[in-house]
């Protein structure tokens, strides 16, 4: 670290995560992180009023105890980065918002960043600059994509979708099955621990968009309802035989499902497209088996792959700051003061220009 690579403060609120980051280059400094997640619990999901709420609570607290962690003032910060979408508007609003009033009274420049990519670009907090062309298996609770990236800040096309899911995101699958066996949202690290009990071959649940008919129209794309409905199916069966299910066993066996689908495409996609880097991101790469089949399977590819630690997989602060930290370095045009926060914005939108 040398003390002319920029001072990034990163804010994302994009879901139920009030994050502030703090960068020098690649280099993380700060990652505080306040979760309302606790709130939305008895709903079994995310309450956008809720989350806004908490954001707004949240926001001075969190960026205080990231300036106080990294050591710095809020003076000493060369841009101000904010993730403006995709995610829930009322959440963005807090979170772009806040980062315009800083940059304004500090007279700094804003990065109005996509969050999918930011997901991506976290890596290099831990593993240094990301080489390109990397293929980025991009798997959170509201996303599930398979992207090319050639420039993470999006400059010509440098993100580009090769597949995505047709139906529900590989998050949002593990937190439904999660709550039909019982267990508390979000369902994914639950999911994750009581599979390390089970056997992932006790049941043989389907493999979506994996037939030859499919795969012919959606190589690289994911589906996850069908998986949903059938562990749903099994259950019920189980139950009305006055058995109750083996949640151990169904968790394993269903997250072999979603990381075999997962790993397969994704590696298929690198190797029809001659990537030799695997990059994945987004909360459900923080799934220790994603972790240990992707190694497994790419290593006998000859593809090296890139997975954050667990805790900057799900969202965070210092994503953002190290997707911004990207954009100062490559001289990338700021955003505009006026720049709006976008629900959906596509993720080829890596910059808000
Ligand atoms: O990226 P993220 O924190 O928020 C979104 O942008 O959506 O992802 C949250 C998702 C949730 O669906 C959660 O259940 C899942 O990531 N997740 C996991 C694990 N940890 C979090 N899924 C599987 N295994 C885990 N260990
Ligand atoms: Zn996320």
């Amino acid at each position: 670290m040398t003390r002319d690579e920029p001072l990034v403060l990163g804010i994302e609120t994009s879901c139920d995560e009030t994050g502030v980051g703090i960068v020098r280059g690649h280099t993380l400094l700060a990652d505080a992180v306040a979760s309302s997640v606790e709130q939305h619990a008895r709903f079994g999901g995310v309450v956008p009023e809720v989350a806004s709420r908490a954001h707004l609570e949240a926001m001075v607290p969190t960026i205080q105890r990231a300036c106080d962690t990294a050591g710095v003032t809020l003076r000493d910060v060369d841009a101000i980065a904010v993730t403006h979408g995709p995610g829930l508007a009322g959440a963005l609003l807090v979170g772009v918002a806040s980062a315009k009033a800083l940059a304004l009274s500090l007279g700094k420049p804003i990065y109005g960043v996509n969050h999918l990519a930011a997901h991506v670009a976290v890596d290099q907090l831990e593993h240094g600059p990301l080489p390109e062309p990397s293929l980025a298996l991009l798997v959170s609770g509201g996303h599930s994509s398979l992207l090319k990236v050639t420039d993470i800040t999006g400059h010509d096309g440098g993100v580009d979708p090769l597949g995505a899911t047709i139906d529900d995101a590989a998050g949002e699958a593990f937190d439904k099955v999660a709550r039909l066996l019982g267990l508390p949202f979000p369902g994914g690290p639950h999911i994750d621990r009581a599979a390390r009990e089970g056997n992932q071959v006790a049941i043989d649940f389907p493999r979506g968009l994996t037939s030859r008919r499919d795969l012919e129209r959606h190589r690289f794309d994911f589906s996850f309802s069908g998986l949903k409905t059938a562990v749903a199916r099994w259950v019920e069966a189980r139950e009305r035989s006055g058995e109750p299910a083996p949640v151990a066993d169904v968790a394993a066996s269903f997250q072999e499902a979603v990381c075999d689908v997962l790993v397969r495409k994704a590696l298929d996609a690198a190797a029809s497209e001659g990537i030799e880097h695997l990059m994945i991101g987004g909360g459900v790469a923080a799934n220790s088996r994603l972790r240990v089949l992707a190694e497994e399977r790419a290593s006998k590819l000859g593809i090296r792959v890139r997975v954050p630690r667990p805790g900057l997989c799900t969202d965070n602060g210092a994503m953002v700051a190290a997707l911004g930290a990207t954009m100062v370095e490559r001289g990338r045009t700021p955003s505009p003061l006026d720049l709006p926060a976008d629900s959906s914005l596509p993720v080829t939108e890596v910059l808000a220009g």
